[in-house]
């Protein structure tokens, strides 16, 4: 994977000789007729916003070339005026969440910027908005979502790409500066720290998409395993790979049934992490542990009841939730947190047709002895994700469960691209994963859950059955899980809708979003249960 050296600079913008210098602008909130920016560009930009070309609105640019009398003062190739959009509303509100969403567009249109002159090197000015702001959204706050922005709009996907075209491959950023503008109640250390905080949850969220975008021969079960074996040995995490036989002794029924039709071997990964005990702690036992599940299916053919040919392909984004899980991990590696524990399961095979694959109306029994008839074989990410669960939830003891998964087609029809959907058993856990995606700006919608719902799968052969039928399948998938997870608290997380194809915006790419990972992240750094 490229590393983009990110950091904040003490050079003075004067000196900057790189090819891009970036200014963030913001849109005057009642019709004044006045812009607010540095007075290096200002002549310019006033200009421009008095013939109306531009006037801060999100995700207006304007590229500048300094002349040579302005070489005096600046040496950068080019300079880059972003528009932030509105600070606060026509009645002076604030919203944290909006405008971490628009200093990572910001993030994000620099880097479609920089592909496009090509430039490598690029310093950016860390915008004081301080007198409006307040203590809302510091200085350092806004680097970090720039800094995030920048570098999930800087991903791109092109590891089977061989054929060498004309013109020179862009090779991504290779620098980026962050310059705090004078006059700021922020310090370089706080604004240091925070572009790290944005640096490696974007990290994070580009790993997963990593695995996300491989295609079903390029990522496999055994490529979860792997995965995990590295991050593992790369940050002390234990790492568990059940395989095959194991799931045949522990009676792993569901993951055993979907993989039946796969020449494929499955897997079920498990990494923890155990932070190292600050004496105040007293004991191990007293830090909380909680338990993440990510669906890890890496095709779904939809098995013996089959998919459509029609953008079947797509199915290769099956295991996004796993994708996710681990991806995540990748953070807490770097971040060591001291107050929690993480265990991630990914329980990972593809769901094919061979002749052994299952068949509606086989009756299977998963890890927690709970019988099952499959009524369609295309619904086998709750198959996989209940094994994971019971056996998560018995073994972990976990303070409470958050699987996430491209679970249903439901919930596209529901949601669209631009919410995923999470329901549960405990308004507690939703409320902080709304608010960690709130943040991260991978918002969540809630859908109801309840014994109504809970009847639509109900089975006439079997303790409950693998489909409810045509109506709420997102929540009768999410009633399937919840039979799995005992009284611990518990979230599932449906991104089927925002796995790949998530809302249009410019810090994320075409293919896989890498949704989640950074939910996560948000969840664990603010962890207070
Ligand atoms: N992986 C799919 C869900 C999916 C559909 C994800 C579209 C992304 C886009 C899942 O395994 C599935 O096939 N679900 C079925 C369940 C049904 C048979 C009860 C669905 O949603 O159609
Ligand atoms: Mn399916
Ligand atoms: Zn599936």
């Amino acid at each position: 994977m490229k590393t983009t050296k990110v950091m904040a600079s003490e050079q003075s913008i004067d000196k900057f000789d790189g090819d891009l210098l970036v200014y963030s602008v913001c849109e005057p909130v009642n019709g004044e007729k006045s812009i607010k920016c540095d007075p290096i560009v200002e002549k310019e930009v006033i200009n421009a916003f008095q013939l109306g070309d531009f006037s801060g609105k999100e995700g207006q640019t304007l590229l500048l070339y300094p002349n040579e009398s302005q070489k005096s003062i600046m040496l950068s190739k080019r300079v880059l005026v972003v528009g932030v959009g509105k600070l606060v509303d026509k009645l002076g509100k604030i919203d944290i969440y909006n405008l971490r969403e628009q200093f990572r567009k910001v993030g994000g249109t620099i880097a479609l910027i920089s592909e496009k002159v090509k430039a490598q090197k690029i310093m950016i000015s860390v915008p004081n908005f301080e007198d409006v702001l307040l203590n809302n959204l510091t200085s350092a706050d806004i680097a970090e979502c720039l800094a995030e922005g920048i570098l999930l709009g800087d991903y791109r996907f092109l590891k089977y790409k061989k054929e060498k075209k004309d013109e020179p491959d862009y090779k991504g950023l290779s620098e980026v500066k962050f310059y705090l503008e004078k006059g700021s109640k922020t310090t370089i250390s706080l604004i240091r720290k925070a572009i790290k905080l944005g640096f490696v949850s974007a990290q994070s969220a580009c790993q997963a998409r990593d695995m996300a975008n491989e295609p079903g021969n390029g990522w496999r079960a055994s490529d979860f395993a792997s995965y995990a074996q590295d991050l593992a040995n790369k940050y002390n995490f234990k790492c568990t790979v059940i395989d095959k036989e194991k799931m045949v002794e522990l009676k792993m029924g569901g993951i055993l049934a979907v993989n039946k039709g796969s020449d494929e071997p499955p897997k079920m990964v498990i990494l923890e992490y155990v932070p190292k005990l600050p004496k105040r702690f007293g004991d191990t036992k007293n830090i909380d542990t909680i338990l993440l599940v990510g669906k890890g299916i890496t095709f779904d053919s939809g098995g013996i009841c089959l998919k459509q040919p029609s953008g079947m392909e797509n199915m290769k984004y099956d295991m996004c939730g796993g994708a996710a899980t681990l991806a995540l991990m990748q953070a807490v590696g770097q971040e060591s947190p001291e107050n929690i524990s993480v265990v991630a399961i990914v329980p990972a095979t593809d769901n094919l047709t061979g002749g052994s694959a299952m068949k509606p109306g086989d009756i299977i029994c998963h890890y927690n002895g709970i019988t099952s008839e499959i009524v369609n074989t295309d619904a086998e990410g709750r198959l996989i994700l209940a094994d994971a669960l019971a056996y998560g939830v018995e073994t972990f003891k976990p303070v409470c469960v958050v699987d996430i998964a491209t679970l249903t087609g439901a919930v596209i029809m529901g949601l669209g691209h631009h919410y995923s959907a999470v329901l549960g058993n405990n308004d507690k856990l939703i409320n902080q994963l709304q608010e960690a995606a709130k943040r991260a700006g991978e918002p969540l919608w809630q859908l109801p859950l309840g014994k109504d719902y809970t009847k639509q799968i109900e089975s006439k052969v079997a303790d409950i059955k693998n489909t409810g039928g045509k109506s709420a399948g997102t929540i009768t998938a999410a009633a399937y899980l919840e039979k799995f997870v005992k009284d611990t608290p518990w979230a599932h997380i449906d991104i089927a809708g925002t796995a790949w194809e998530f809302t249009e915006k410019s810090y994320i790419p075409k293919g896989a979003s890498g949704i989640g990972t950074r939910t996560f992240l948000e969840f664990i750094r603010s962890w207070n249960w």
